[in-house]
């Protein structure tokens, strides 16, 4: 995965009704580590990394990059929200695309916080890459991931097997550019 290409970043923070999107800083190294060392975060996603593995190698301040954006909650982060370039996709028909991801603290799942910050992350991507399609790619066995990416506009575009699991790969139109 590659980042975005070319674009201002990084934005002013994006409020939503209940959330802000900004970019990652030092205070939040602690979450990033819960988030990555999380075995509920990460059972469809190949597994957690150690918490001393993380300790060591995350960077004081968590990687910023365009794209990447945290979401937080009443003033602390709850999740992460990812856009990236798909360049060595294994599937043609992501490859070089916009790649959605999203991660988030179980205590903070089965509100609608995902799919409120994932709604506006898409929205700065509207704006920013007027006209560009974004993928979105995860196990079919992720049923929360499966009915976010149904509610945020994404269709199917096919099931392959990877990674040891069966993955679905769904596509989002592109926004027609607004004027
Ligand atoms: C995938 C993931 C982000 C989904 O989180 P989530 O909280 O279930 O997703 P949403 O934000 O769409 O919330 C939906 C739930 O909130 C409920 N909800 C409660 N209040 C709500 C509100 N005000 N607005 C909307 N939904 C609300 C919905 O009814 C829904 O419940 P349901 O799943 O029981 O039907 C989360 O499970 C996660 O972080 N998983 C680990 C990482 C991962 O697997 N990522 C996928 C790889 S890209």
């Amino acid at each position: 995965m590659n980042d975005l290409g070319p674009v201002a970043w990084p934005p002013a923070p994006i409020t939503t009704e209940r959330l802000v999107l900004r970019e990652p800083g030092v205070r939040d190294r602690p979450v990033f580590i819960d988030l990555l060392a999380s075995p509920d975060v990460h059972t469809y996603l190949g597994g957690p990394r150690t918490r001393d593995e993380l300790e060591r190698e995350l960077p004081e301040v968590p990687e910023r990059w365009p794209g990447s954006f945290v979401v937080e909650l009443d003033g602390a982060m709850i999740g992460q929200v990812l856009l990236r370039r798909a360049t060595e996709h294994h599937r043609p028909a992501a490859a070089g695309k916009a790649d959605l991801g999203y991660l988030f603290l179980p205590r903070t799942w089965g509100f609608g916080y995902a799919a409120e910050a994932c709604a506006a992350a898409l929205d700065w991507f509207d704006g920013a890459f007027p006209g560009e399609a974004v993928v979105l790619t995860t196990q079919t066995a992720n049923a929360p991931s499966m009915r976010l990416a149904a509610k945020l506009g994404f269709t199917e575009v096919e099931r392959f097997r990877a990674w040891g699991a069966e993955q679905w790969l769904g596509r989002r139109a592109p926004v027609p550019p607004s004027g």
